[in-house]
């Protein structure tokens, strides 16, 4: 039974994930192409930290990434975006992320290291989905209050442009951030903390 949560799981986000480019692509956001960072299939199956350059992700665009098996989301966030994350404070769940998984390195509210640049792994806090960037303003499909976020295909949870989980939804937590930090201004490795490199 137990292997049968596993595959089903596992389809869940093989589906998610191939409709999160196929959104990326209908809104006109590239997504560049990370593969040559990537190291090999035996490292990564170990937990090996994973190198990103993040240089070509424009203002208000996201990425993709892997790391361990999972997306790893990097959004480079505007002015505008940073300035709607307080206005929608009233709304979530964990605002500064009391409950949810982050490092204490990573600001509690904005959930990152740099204000500008959001890292969250792409895995719905519910039963695992990877959620679809949906960065645009008031689209009509999410109603004329939403303000740039996540929304998790599989049951409808709703989370904003650093990963917080909006009230009274099927996910109970914010995504996590995993653990992080800057080799240089454009170079991002996932998997340790800074100074355990
Ligand atoms: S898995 Fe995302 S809402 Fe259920």
């Amino acid at each position: 039974m137990s292997n049968d949560g596993v595959n089903v799981g596992r389809r869940r986000f093989l589906v998610a994930a191939t409709s999160v480019v196929g959104a990326a692509g209908a809104v006109g956001a590239a997504v560049p192409f990370v593969g040559s960072w990537f190291p090999s299939a035996k490292a990564k199956a170990a937990g090996a930290p994973v190198k990103i350059n993040i240089a070509k992700v424009e203002p208000g665009q996201q990425m993709i990434a892997e790391w361990r098996g999972q997306p790893v989301f990097i959004v480079r966030r505007t002015e505008e975006i940073l300035a709607n994350l307080k206005k929608i404070e009233g709304q979530l769940a964990d605002p500064d992320s009391k409950q949810s998984e982050q490092p204490a390195y990573v600001n509690p509210e904005l959930r990152s290291i740099k204000p500008e640049i959001l890292l969250l792994i792409g895995i719905c806090t519910h039963l695992g989905c990877s959620p679809t960037f949906r960065p645009e303003v008031a689209p009509a499909d999410l109603g004329k209050d939403w303000v740039g976020g996540y929304f998790c295909p599989c049951h409808g949870s709703h989370y904003d442009l650093a990963g917080r989980v909006y009230k009274s939804q099927p996910a109970p937590l914010n995504l996590p951030v995993p653990p992080h930090h800057y080799v240089d201004d454009s170079t991002i490795l996932v998997g340790v903390d800074e100074g355990e490199a």
